[in-house]
């Protein structure tokens, strides 16, 4: 193909357009923020075809072809399997497991999967496929740069999906930038999207998070893709998560729990027992908090440490949970509850890499700092979960039940749950005894009284 004349350079940020390459923008003065992308060529007359309105009604739904990748897990992640025309992008650091659950989903596809690597050799896929014991698969495999290239083979082929490892090694014709620049990743991106729907081929892209700024990483693909997954946890750990953070055909926050084992990536059938696994038992700082993912109930261990400060400023610091959010714990415990800890450090973590957002883990933030600064275990068998406001009331969340249940699945055997929920369950107490609490102090005398 032709490499297009006109190509022109926008700044990231501002919008600023320029038709050469600057290393600083002279709109808004930012730096190294101008990315390549192709100019859209105007049209000699108004377009012959037009859309029309249709009654919704009418239309039929585009979710309703699914397929499924063959692995239970990342079907569910993605809604109940892959939809037909749709994109997909797997996003995580290198290592850590990307190019390897493709892999193993592509040999389980109901026909053969084009798996392209741009990055790796066919000896090196072969290599891996054998060590997944799927070396007899209908996988077929092109290494291939080219993305004109590549998506001509698609079509020729048309797979039962494709595999693009990874967008940042691929590139077009179109653009004269190198692979792994924001035009080149974000305009080869557009391209198998729209490959996708016209063909109706689920489209997968394997995307790196790099290191040292996250310019053309897969953020900058985000809006373009239909689904978001990306893998969390550390590459020392054997388990790896996966979690929808956006998802056009499903709900998002739904997570996958895989381990990382001799032959590939294996479903982890229980996460709850998983990350409660290593628990230390009767060990102040250690709480049990029953959290929600998605649609999953999950069970998580959160850990804290208090100790008297060194320097003038006490140090905070909390890792898998939103910073802002303890701080606003500690401050409403320092206030409202008369708990001390300015002249103390203060450091939280969700144990196994995990990454929580909701608000439900605030009475076990509460929990493991009290537990920590007076030195008092929390009892093994007792968990909780609620939000807590800046007045110090401990408010209901939703989904109280799935997380009782998932609770008392692993056998524990106490909660401690806001009020308002313990009122709504009526019966449904799953064999647990529950405290209701309306506010921290209630919360702190019913875990450590
Ligand atoms: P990989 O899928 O190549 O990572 P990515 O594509 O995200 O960069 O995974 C590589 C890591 O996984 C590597 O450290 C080796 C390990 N691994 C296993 O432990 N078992 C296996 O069966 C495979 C294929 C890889
Ligand atoms: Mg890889």
């Amino acid at each position: 193909m032709a490499r297009a004349e006109k190509n022109v350079y926008r700044c990231q940020a501002c919008g600023h357009k320029s038709p050469k390459w600057l290393g600083r923008c002279p709109e808004c003065g930012e730096w190294n923020t101008l990315a390549e992308e192709r100019e859209a060529p105007k049209r000699a007359s108004a377009p012959s075809v037009f859309s029309v309105p249709e009654p919704l009604s009418k239309i039929h739904s585009a979710a309703g072809g699914r397929t499924s990748t063959g692995m239970g897990e990342l079907d569910r992640i993605l809604g109940g399997g892959v939809v037909m025309g749709s994109v997909v992008l797997v996003g995580g650091d290198p290592g850590i497991g990307k190019s390897t659950i493709l892999l193993q989903a592509a040999s389980k596809m109901p026909g053969p999967a084009l798996y392209v690597s741009a990055e790796e050799s066919a000896e090196q896929i072969k290599a891996r496929a054998e060590r997944l014991g799927i070396d007899e698969g209908p996988i077929v495999v092109l290494t291939e740069i080219s993305l004109e290239h590549i998506l001509a083979e698609a079509r020729s082929l048309n797979p039962a999906a494709l595999i693009v490892d990874s967008i940042q090694t691929v590139y077009t014709e179109d653009l004269s930038g190198a692979p792994g620049s924001v035009g080149q990743v974000r305009e080869s991106a557009a391209k198998l999207m729209r490959f996708a729907k016209t063909t109706g081929v689920p489209v997968f892209i394997v995307g790196h998070v790099t290191k040292e700024g996250m310019i053309a990483g897969p953020r900058v693909l985000e809006h373009i893709v239909d689904t978001v997954l990306y893998f969390e946890g550390h590459k020392g750990q054997t388990f790896r998560i996966l979690r929808a953070v956006k998802n056009r055909f499903g709900s998002t926050n739904e997570i996958g729990v895989f381990e990382m084992t001799d032959a590939g990536l294996a479903e982890v059938e229980n996460p709850s027992e998983l990350f409660l696994a290593e628990r230390p038992v009767n060990v102040s700082g250690s709480v049990v908090a029953a959290s929600m993912e998605g649609t999953r109930p999950l069970l998580v261990e959160l850990q804290a440490l208090v100790s008297p400060s060194t320097y003038s400023v006490s140090r905070r610091s909390s890792l898998g949970i939103d910073f802002q959010r303890v701080g606003m714990i500690l401050a409403v415990l320092e206030k409202v509850a008369g708990v001390h800890l300015a002249a103390t450090d203060v450091f939280l973590n969700v144990v196994g890499g995990l990454k929580i957002e909701e608000p439900a883990l605030d009475l076990a933030v509460c929990a493991s700092v009290v537990s920590s600064l007076r030195e008092k275990p929390v009892p093994p068998e007792t968990f909780t979960f609620g939000e807590i406001g800046l007045s110090g009331e401990v408010r209901a969340v939703n989904h109280a039940e799935a997380r009782l249940k998932e609770a008392s699945k692993i056998g524990l055997k106490k909660a401690v749950i806001p009020r308002g929920n313990l009122e709504k369950l009526k019966s449904k107490a799953c064999g647990l005894e529950i405290t209701g609490v309306k506010d921290v102090h209630e919360a702190i005398e019913a875990l450590f009284d």
